[in-house]
Order: C-alpha cells, then sequence, then structure tokens
C-alpha cells in the first residue's frame, strides 16, 4: 500500500537520503533501525512532505506523486492517509489533553465539535486517559503526554501511523506504558512504520524489520533474520554496539 522509490534528500550540498527503496503492505508494522544521523527521521518526514526529497517516487494507495513534479493535491491527499507520532510528543501547551485530540478532527477533518469530542473520548480511553480529559499537558508525565499524542494520530483513523522514535525522550520508568499502548495500536491492524532505538520491543511487534545506514537501506528482513541472523556487517556492527 506504501511504496517509496528511490528517495534522494540533500540538506545543502550533503545528501543524507541516496536513493531509498520501501515497499509497506497493507497491516504490516515496519520498524527502522539505524545508527543516529541515517537519515530515518528524515525518511519518514518525506511520506508527509515535511522534508521534500529532490527525487523519487510515492504511492500511497491509489495515489502516486513524483518528487520532482510535486502536487498540492497529492501531498494534501497523503497528509490525510498518515498521521505522526513525534518523538517530543508535540501537544499543544494551551489546550487541554481532549482539546489537543479534538484539534485535528476539527481543523483537519471539519467534523463538529460534537463528533470530535465523541472520537477523541474513544481514543483517550484507548490509551487510559479517560480520566485525564480536562489536564494540561503542563499537569501531566511524559508518558501520558505521549500517550496523548498517540490518541491525536489515532483520532484522524490515518492509513498509516508514523512513530519517531516514541519513548526516546522519556524517563525509563515510563518507556513501559508508552510501549504497551504503541504495542496495542499496531497489533490491532492499522499499518505501521517505526523508527526506534528499542531493539526487543522492535522485535516483538514488527513484521519486518528495516536497516538504514548511511542513507540507504541496508539490510531488511524478518526480526529473526535481522537479529539472529545478521549477515551483513554494518547491521552486525550495529547490533553489537546497541547491545542488542
Ligand atoms: N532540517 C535540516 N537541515 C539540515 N540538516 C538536517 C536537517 N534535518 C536533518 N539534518 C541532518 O540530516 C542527517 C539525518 O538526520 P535524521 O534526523 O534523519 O537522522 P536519524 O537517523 O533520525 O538520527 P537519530 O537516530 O539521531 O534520530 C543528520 O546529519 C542531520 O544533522
Ligand atoms: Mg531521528
Amino acid at each position: 500500500m506504501l511504496e517509496l522509490n528511490d528517495i534522494k534528500l540533500s540538506y545543502g550540498n550533503t545528501p543524507i537520503l541516496k536513493g531509498v527503496n520501501l515497499s509497506v503492505k497493507r497491516g504490516d508494522v515496519v520498524s527502522i533501525i539505524g545508527p543516529s544521523g541515517t537519515g530515518k527521521t528524515t525518511l519518514l518526514r518525506c511520506i508527509n512532505y515535511l522534508a521534500k526529497p529532490t527525487s523519487g517516487t510515492i504511492v500511497l494507495d491509489d495515489i502516486r506523486m513524483d518528487y520532482q513534479a510535486v502536487n498540492k493535491a497529492a501531498v494534501q491527499a497523503i497528509r490525510l492517509k498518515t498521521a505522526m507520532v513525534f518523538q517530543q510528543f508535540n501537544v499543544f501547551r494551551n489546550m487541554t489533553v481532549l482539546e489537543n485530540v479534538m484539534d485535528p478532527l476539527m481543523v483537519v477533518q471539519r467534523k463538529s465539535k460534537e463528533e470530535a469530542r465523541a472520537i477523541a473520548g474513544q481514543e483517550l480511553e484507548r490509551v487510559g486517559l479517560g480520566a485525564k480529559l480536562d489536564r494540561y499537558p503542563s499537569q501531566l508525565s511524559g508518558g501520558q503526554l505521549q500517550r496523548t499524542g498517540i490518541a491525536r494520530a489515532l483520532a484522524v483513523k490515518p492509513d498509516v501511523i508514523l512513530f519517531d522514535e516514541p519513548t526516546s525522550s522519556l524517563d525509563p520508568e515510563l518507556v513501559g506504558e508508552v510501549l504497551k499502548v504503541i504495542k496495542e495500536v499496531t497489533s490491532s491492524g492499522i499499518t505501521s512504520l517505526l523508527v526506534t532505538h528499542e531493539m526487543q520491543f522492535a522485535r516483538s511487534i514488527s513484521s519486518r524489520i528495516v536497516f538504514m545506514d548511511q542513507g540507504v537501506v541496508a539490510a531488511e528482513g524478518t526480526p529473526e533474520a535481522i537479529f539472529d541472523n545478521p549477515s551483513q556487517p554494518r547491521l552486525a556492527r550495529f547490533l553489537n554496539a546497541e547491545h542488542v
């Protein structure tokens, strides 16, 4: 359902993505691992065109776009089908938990306030925040903030959910509650792309692991193939360094 073909992107004169190919089937849970600075976040951001590739193509369901001939309608259509969960939560500080989740429903999807409230309430219940609807972000833990971010992403009923290191800015004791929610979300059948350094977690939830290194997909396969039989030397070195 999602295909990225030969994606290239440079910042200034520095090539970051050097021809990335990625193909994701509906319902897949694909984890992207790899060294810091290798372009994992940039690749996710290409999907919703927050980062702008210089060339390559994207296919998402019936939408097809060539990055050398970008068209606004296609970008908009792709954005409506995807939702992103960020490392830094990206919740609005001046809105309650409930308002944060209602916001994209009203602003992007033009739903009525009543409908938005009903959907937001359901999604917040799902991530265990049903009792915190009227709290402001300053009154929440990092784990609760991230669960709010996940509820907001789910509320728009995306076809693909993109997680960018959703637990890496959390205190260790808060990581578990967020991973539990992500596990529940990814096992619900929604197509998921997850950038993570949580190797054991990636192994346990993923249908496929993609190893990115130096701006390309350097290896990919089942969790078993990647973690138990890393034939590729760079992958083996990376896993060693991560103590997997
Ligand atoms: N907006 C930008 N302008 C210039 N350079 C950027 C920009 N965004 C990212 N980069 C550079 O692009 C490279 C890839 O960054 P990216 O954030 O995609 O890496 P990453 O694989 O997600 O790393 P990490 O694991 O640390 O999150 C890095 O060298 C980074 O400094
Ligand atoms: Mg990153």
